[in-house]
């Protein structure tokens, strides 16, 4: 058997209750029960939820990219569109983009972040997952965690991570990844992943060790299905401590609720806010988009947990700061810099007004 272990967290939204608000008990229930009828495929799983979305937390012996493991969650989400059309949820199989299984659920709908490795002494993660938003939503925060000393400690005083990290940045638009070792490429870094809506980062690897520290999930739907169908709600890994950040510095970051884009129709910026599980439902103006932080200790590959982070009372204030620019941000109503600029639009109304007036523009004399 092998000792490395992978962890796959695999999300869908496939049905929500209300409207886009959550999801309900009866789909967590038959997802629990099909990655309970796998068999010894898994080595343990855990299902969560944010917002609207199913969140597939597994461990297992196969590698990344395996064609079991993303079966087994197609199959799974399958199995809950059943379930989500009988009780006529909404939006029911809604990122199930593709009729068939090919192989690997990545490019069909489906949001993955994946990462395998040799289990250690201990292993702390911390599995991130977010609702109404798109998977820029890391840049920031993840920026923080493993390349500024103002918020990781570690970066100045612990001489495993004094070297710092490399960074893939993924190119949403053109499919091309690039890799910054950092902190000597900081500033070229800064200028790609500063534009969220292009440029996320995929992963992060320890430049002393070569161990992989964080993976995030990096599809655009909007671009996978040619039309607005969402936003991505993505989804994060991240080991800590002993030569990776700790647990409190991967937290701290999301003490500030940073804006993202997403929101009411996908279209909006707003404050992202730290909640626990059991607040996970945007309700005003389908918001403000979430994130909510599940912590597990592996052993063996189990997952022992989840420690429900931002559920903690230090994360009060986060929340109420992000009520507050809730509240600012709503303010401007169809406006920029709330409504997001002309180019992320593209997939909704605008070109077809656009078309619908193109005749009516006349040439300035
Ligand atoms: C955003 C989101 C919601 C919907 C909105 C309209 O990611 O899921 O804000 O965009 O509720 O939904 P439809 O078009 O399904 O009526
Ligand atoms: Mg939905
Ligand atoms: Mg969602």
């Amino acid at each position: 058997m092998s000792d490395r272990i992978t962890v796959s967290v695999i999300k869908a939204d496939i049905g929500g209750f209300v409207g886009h608000s959550s999801v309900h008990p009866a789909l967590m229930e038959r997802a629990r029960e099909c990655v309970a009828s796998c068999g010894d495929l898994l080595v343990d799983s855990y299902v969560a939820s944010v917002g609207d979305d199913v969140n597939l937390i597994l461990t297992h012996r196969h590698g990344v990219d395996c064609e079991a493991i993303h079966s087994l969650a197609w199959n799974t989400f399958r199995s809950c569109t059943d379930v989500a059309r009988s009780l006529k949820l909404y939006g029911a199989g809604q990122d199930l983009l593709k009729d068939s299984f090919s192989g690997n659920i990545k490019g069909m709908g489906p949001g993955v972040a994946e990462m395998e490795f040799v289990e250690r002494k201990s292993e702390p993660i911390i599995v991130f997952m977010a609702d109404k938003t798109g998977p820029g939503a890391w840049n920031l925060p993840l920026f923080k965690i493993f390349a500024d000393p103002f918020n990781t400690a570690g970066l100045v005083i612990d001489p495993s991570m004094h070297k710092g990290f490399i960074f893939e940045v993924l190119d949403l638009m053109h499919n091309k990844t690039v890799e910054f070792q950092c902190p000597d490429e900081l500033y070229d870094m800064l200028v790609f992943i500063g534009a969220p809506g292009r440029f996320c980062i995929k992963s992060i690897r320890s430049r002393t060790s070569g161990e992989i520290a964080a993976v995030s999930s990096t599809q655009k739907l909007n671009l996978i299905a040619g039309k607005y169908v969402g936003k991505d709600d993505p989804c994060l890994v991240v080991r800590c401590q002993s030569g990776l950040p700790a647990v409190g510095e991967v937290l701290e970051p999301f003490a500030h609720p940073h804006l993202v884009a997403g929101w009411m129709r996908g279209s909006h910026h707003g404050p992202l806010m730290p909640v626990s599980a059991k607040d996970s439902s945007p309700v005003r103006f389908d918001g403000p988009p979430r994130v909510e932080a599940l912590g597990f200790q592996l052993a063996d590959g189990r997952l022992i947990g989840p420690q429900d982070f931002f559920a903690d009372r230090s994360y009060d204030l986060a929340r109420e700061k992000a009520n507050l620019v809730a509240d600012y941000m709503r303010s401007h109503g169809p406006f920029e810099p709330h409504r997001l600029g002309l180019e992320d639009m593209e997939y909704t109304t605008l070109p077809l007004v656009m078309e619908k007036l193109k005749d009516r523009f006349v040439d300035v004399k």
